[in-house]
């Protein structure tokens, strides 16, 4: 017999156990603002009614998760949690040396702390500003290379994470030696969580091989891009996930990873490489920073929660749901007239804050202002990605960021279809009066990363 097709995409999944969220007043929101100092990172999570920050670390659980973590094994050396845990990773990423983390950065901070210095340049279709941060501290240089479409709020490209070819060309041909490597964000995240494409990736080895250089994958969001490849990549609609992510694997030469995003954990990471020389030097700097080399800064438990998140996330049905929900915020938006970037990303929707508050400069922070007023309309917290996160340069100048977006990112398996109508109410509301929205300045920043501590004030 056929079988029958329904338009909806369900979520694939039972709940087991819920949270309590509590509903704040306009009135309340506005005095934790103040208390904030309109910083949304400086909000209390409990003042938040729909946290839209981050998909980092802040997905929910499977009850086989929640058992993986009871057979946590909290030896010292050699548990066998971490074996558990390799394998899992092998599976999808056959790499020689797995390392694990505590989390993302701290994967980056190894690996540049070995490769990095000062004359370097570290290549990339766009920095996440963690991994900007990183190459900078030690010296180096961090150069954006997308292509032309990614920051071209209008385009259609199907691939607009992709690499730009030739402006990867032109810096090898001129000065492949200060290149320790190159990396490539998949989905990425800081250009809009757009995908890279599988021909774009053989394009960058292709590169790479040409100048004898080294291809790293900081791979977050695997298999929201490998879902991507399958859907629209010409010949792999038929392809099962995980064999597009061990293609893309093959592409490369290494990887650091955030377990907190598509591995489904709330905690964790992993460097991983074939070269050996370059493995010894990271886990000698791993033993000082994260611990040995089989629990490298996570318990046991938490190995085996990301091993058992690495076999869900791959499967078709939570990656149809999870695409297909984010597109459904999306296509909302769109349809109320609110810009927002597309074709849509995979862990969330990002509303073009510079083309809605038109009004503002870049230094007068749309995004901020944007995002200040979500969470005060409807306690929705989200996240400036513009002028704020990447305004300061490192001589110390503030210049405009290429876009000023606001991300709305979806924790996954956390919200349902109606915690999102109710976002997409907010979204509207807060739209129909943007032309009155305030700019910022800020008060106080630290040296980096000043989107975390910053305080702001509105403009008069
Ligand atoms: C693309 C990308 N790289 C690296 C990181 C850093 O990972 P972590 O937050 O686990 O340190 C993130 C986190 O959001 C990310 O999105």
């Amino acid at each position: 017999m056929d079988e029958p097709t329904f338009r909806t995409i369900f979520e694939p999944f039972r709940i087991h156990s819920v949270e309590p969220l509590r509903v704040s007043t306009r009135a309340e929101r506005r005095e934790y603002l103040r208390e904030a100092a309109f910083n949304l990172f400086q909000v209390r999570a409990e003042h938040v009614l729909i946290d839209l920050l981050t998909d980092s670390g802040t997905g929910a659980m499977s009850r086989d998760q929640w058992a993986a973590i009871q057979h946590g094994d909290e030896s010292y050396a050699g548990s066998p949690s971490y074996y558990i845990f390799a394998d899992a990773v092998r599976e999808l990423f056959p790499f020689e040396h797995i390392i694990p983390v505590h989390q993302g950065r701290a994967a980056e901070k190894i690996l540049f702390s070995v490769i990095g210095g000062s004359g370097k340049v570290v290549p990339n279709n766009t920095h996440f500003d963690t991994t900007r941060a990183n190459v900078e501290a030690t010296g180096a240089v961090a150069t954006d290379m997308p292509i032309p479409e990614c920051h071209d709020p209008s385009s259609q490209h199907p691939f607009k994470g992709n690499m730009d070819l030739t402006a990867l060309e032109d810096l090898l041909a001129s000065r492949a030696s200060d290149v320790p490597c190159v990396f490539v964000t998949i989905t990425n995240n800081s250009g809009g969580g757009h995908p890279v494409s599988l021909e774009n990736l053989r394009g960058v080895r292709e590169l790479c091989d040409r100048f004898g250089r080294p291809l790293f994958l900081d791979a977050c969001r695997f298999a929201e891009n490998a879902w991507f490849i399958r859907e629209r990549e010409q010949g792999q609609g038929d392809r099962q996930v995980a064999d597009i992510v061990r293609d893309m694997a093959a592409l490369a030469d290494g990887m650091t990873m955030s377990a907190k995003k598509d591995p489904m954990a709330n905690i964790g990471g992993w460097l991983a490489m074939n070269d050996e020389d370059l493995a010894v030097a990271c886990r000698n700097t791993l033993i000082l920073t994260e611990g040995f080399p089989t629990y490298g800064g996570l318990a046991g438990r938490d190995l085996e929660a990301i091993a058992q998140g690495l076999r869900e996330v791959v499967q078709h049905d939570y990656l149809r749901y999870r695409i297909r929900s984010t597109a459904y915020l999306g296509e909302a938006l769109l349809n109320r007239g609110i810009p927002v970037l597309s074709p849509f990303g995979g862990h969330a929707v990002y509303l073009d804050a510079r083309a809605l508050a038109a009004h503002l400069s870049p230094l007068e922070y749309p995004g901020q202002s944007l995002a200040v007023a979500l969470y005060e309309m409807g306690g929705i917290r989200s996240c400036e990605i513009g002028t704020v996160m990447f305004g300061r340069q490192p001589d110390g100048t503030e210049a405009p960021a290429s876009m000023d977006l606001v991300r709305l990112a979806i924790p996954r398996r956390t919200y349902t279809q109606s915690h999102i109508d109710y976002v997409i109410e907010v979204c509207e509301q807060v739209a129909a009066r943007a032309d009155a929205l305030p700019g910022y300045r800020i008060v106080d920043e630290p040296k980096t990363l000043r989107h975390f501590t910053s305080s702001f004030e509105p403009l008069d």
